[in-house]
């Protein structure tokens, strides 16, 4: 068999993060070289226990965690505990996993993978920024070592979730966000619109669910609280971001509709803190410095979701 790519994740687990961790590892093109944690949706010490958990659900024990930054570079935020539950993972009570979290810090461990798969290396973030920008400045040549960079983050027409123009992981942490996008050439983003533009059904997501899998059960019961929470406020569609992106980065070929565009992220702004700005019409003159998915084979996702839960695609 041929050798695997290296892929690298940046994530705040969180209930979509779990969902696209366990696509990576039942991806056969992949091979999963860490996991650092971010503080996000709920604090560093729950996120990294939930990668913990995760991994031992999934039966890789073998893939390092490694903990991050437990806050913003600059500004406190506020977390998504009302989305993903106050302990990230739908607040079920799960016992701690076995296995502790590595002693080298996360934005260590990014710097020393790139140097080990040099020129090879997809690294994916599902999270705040906050980790890959402390790594950035540790190392600004980073991105030389980088194949490609992935970033679930953003709203490409403003059409925000946290507020009404920004996404959640960029406007969590918006001065690492700024430090990510200006410090690497090219950065592929699937933002929280592609992920309102495929959501996935909640009346198929729970047939899945049912499956009679290890992990369908586990998935089920840690998403049972944010699924709920969805169905009730957004209607009969979940939107697993997470989930998206790690299609993205793990199968490219199912992407139907690309674009290249300069994009920066709002810093200040009395309403608008947080937002990528996308210059649509080349205004600034800018270079194109990301490519951002506006299309993705709906039923290429949905086949890899299921193939994570252990059920046939
Ligand atoms: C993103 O924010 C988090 O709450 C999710 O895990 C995802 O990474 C969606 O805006
Ligand atoms: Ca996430």
């Amino acid at each position: 068999m041929s050798k695997k790519i290296p892929l690298l994740i940046d994530t705040d687990p969180g209930v979509d993060d779990a969902l696209a961790l366990l696509m990576a590892f039942a991806d056969e093109r992949h091979e999963v070289v860490g996991l650092t944690v971010a503080a996000g949706n709920v604090g560093l010490d729950h996120t990294v226990r939930n990668a913990l958990k995760l991994c031992e659900v999934a039966g890789r024990e073998d893939v390092p965690v490694f903990a991050g930054t437990p806050d913003p570079l600059v500004h406190p935020a506020e977390d998504a505990a009302h989305v993903h539950g106050r302990d990230g993972f739908g607040d079920v009570d799960l016992p701690a996993a076995a296995r502790a979290a590595e002693a080298e810090h996360a934005a260590l461990a990014i710097l020393r993978l790139s140097h080990q798969y040099a020129g090879e290396l997809v690294l994916v973030a599902l999270a705040p920024l906050s980790n890959i920008a402390l790594a950035l400045k540790l190392d600004p040549t980073l991105p030389q070592r980088v194949k490609r960079m992935l970033v679930m983050g953003g709203a490409v027409t403003g059409h925000g979730n946290i507020t009404p123009v920004a996404e959640f992981n960029i406007a969590f942490d918006p001065e690492a966000a700024h430090i990510v996008f200006t410090g690497f050439p090219h950065i592929e983003v699937a933002d929280w619109e592609a992920t309102v533009a495929h959501g996935l059904l909640h009346r198929d997501v729970e047939q899945w669910l049912a499956a009679d899998t290890g992990k369908a059960r586990f998935y089920e019961l840690i998403s049972r609280q944010t699924r709920l929470w969805s169905e009730d406020s957004r209607g009969e569609r979940w939107y697993a971001a997470d989930a998206l992106a790690m299609a993205w980065a793990l199968q490219p070929e199912g992407a139907t509709r690309l674009e290249r565009r300069p994009l920066s992220v709002e810093l200040a702004g009395t309403h608008t803190r947080g937002a990528t700005v996308v210059d649509w019409n080349r205004q600034t003159g800018a270079p194109d410095n990301t490519t951002l998915l506006l299309g993705y084979e709906q039923a290429r996702f949905e086949a890899q979701v299921r193939r994570a839960l252990g059920l046939p695609a």
